[in-house]
């Protein structure tokens, strides 16, 4: 066994297979500067139904408010577990440091710093369906690095006109109206997570986040050169690395674009392998609307034939039952989307 804290190691059929490291296929690289708008539409399309990735290239985020981001994030993580903690996440407040997340009492290999894109912004106080008061979130920012604040916050503002971008491409090639879900990000509750990656003994028992779906609509995520992001091929169901590209974004459909597509585009599942030499720093910009938003399929794409696969569910509802401050204390599954489905 490792030297690590037996808390990290992950259950045998999850552990990752280091040595298998031949890369046969890779997800999509789209130009979003594509002058035809139809071929644009077409090849977010296919590569949304074939793999729920890909990265984008010439997406308008200027490289220097990239740069910036990376050069506050490393340092906001070089500073000591002390200092880190004085903006540490607790029950009241889910925003700011926060050095491991738990799925079924198994921990990822990471520290991470979330902050929303919406300083402050409003979620139901609970899980309970008939509890209609709502409750403030809001972020904490740490007096150093000096300019983290407002780097993070140019940045959140440039990713965002991104998501807005791709919001628009994935529900035109949906054959939706380009504008049909913009009003639901009023009031989001979009996050940005800053994730830090330090060097790890056992890379073949841990994971630096565990296979999941992210519940957003969709994510917009920078990585940088060293790359253990893989994603689970939908045709083969095997684990799939994904290249470092300089300068690209790494977008993926959300559960919330499965619900919306009824399926036709799935949120998919994906993980983060970690390494003995190098730490990794990722950012992933999660879209999501705000706690008002009823989430159910597009009107447009059910009919008889292909009858709605999912009821109705509530993205507040939904955050504040993922966000319940008893969760890490319990062994039953997170709420996820498939609780939704109408089974058939
Ligand atoms: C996540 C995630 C991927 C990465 O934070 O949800 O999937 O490369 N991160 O860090
Ligand atoms: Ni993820």
């Amino acid at each position: 066994m490792g030297d690590i804290d037996p808390s990290f190691i992950q259950s045998t059929e999850h552990r990752p297979n280091l040595s298998t490291f031949i890369q046969v296929d890779e997800i999509p690289i789209i130009d979003l500067s594509e002058s035809k708008q139809e071929n644009l539409i077409s090849k977010i399309g296919k590569a949304c139904e074939e793999w729920g990735f890909f990265q984008v290239i010439n997406h308008g985020v200027p490289s220097e408010v990239s740069s910036k981001v990376e050069i506050e994030a490393k340092k906001f993580f070089e500073q000591s577990l002390e200092e880190k903690k004085k903006v540490k996440r607790d029950e009241a407040n889910a925003m700011g440091y926060h050095d491991a997340e738990h799925t079924k009492n198994i921990r990822d290999w990471k520290e991470v710093f979330d902050y929303l894109v919406e300083n402050t912004t409003q979620v139901p106080s609970s899980h309970e369906p008939h509890d209609l008061e709502l409750r403030t979130l809001s972020n904490q920012w740490p007096q150093y690095p000096h300019h983290f604040r407002e780097t993070m916050q140019e940045y959140a503002r440039e990713v965002e006109k991104l998501a807005y971008k791709l919001l628009e491409l994935f529900s035109l090639s949906l054959g939706l109206t380009g504008d049909k879900y913009h009003d639901c990000f009023k009031n989001q509750l979009s996050m940005v997570r800053l994730n830090h990656y330090p060097p790890c003994p056992s890379p073949d028992l841990a994971l630096g986040v565990g296979r999941h779906k992210d519940s957003s609509a969709l994510t917009v995520l920078a990585q940088d050169d060293i790359g253990g992001l893989q994603v689970k091929r939908k045709s083969v169901g095997d684990w799939i690395p994904v290249k470092p590209t300089p300068g690209a974004f790494i977008i993926n459909v959300g559960d919330i674009v499965q619900v919306w597509s009824n399926d036709k585009y799935e949120s998919v599942e994906h993980r983060v392998v970690v390494n003995t030499e190098k730490e990794r720093f990722s950012i992933p910009f999660f879209f999501f609307p705000g706690h008002h938003v009823m989430v159910k399929p597009a009107d447009e794409l059910v009919n008889e034939q292909n009858p709605a696969k999912y009821k109705p569910y509530n993205v507040g509802k939904f955050y504040a039952n993922r966000n319940r401050s008893d969760f890490n204390k319990r062994e039953v599954e997170n709420i996820q989307i498939h609780h939704f489905k109408i089974l058939d």
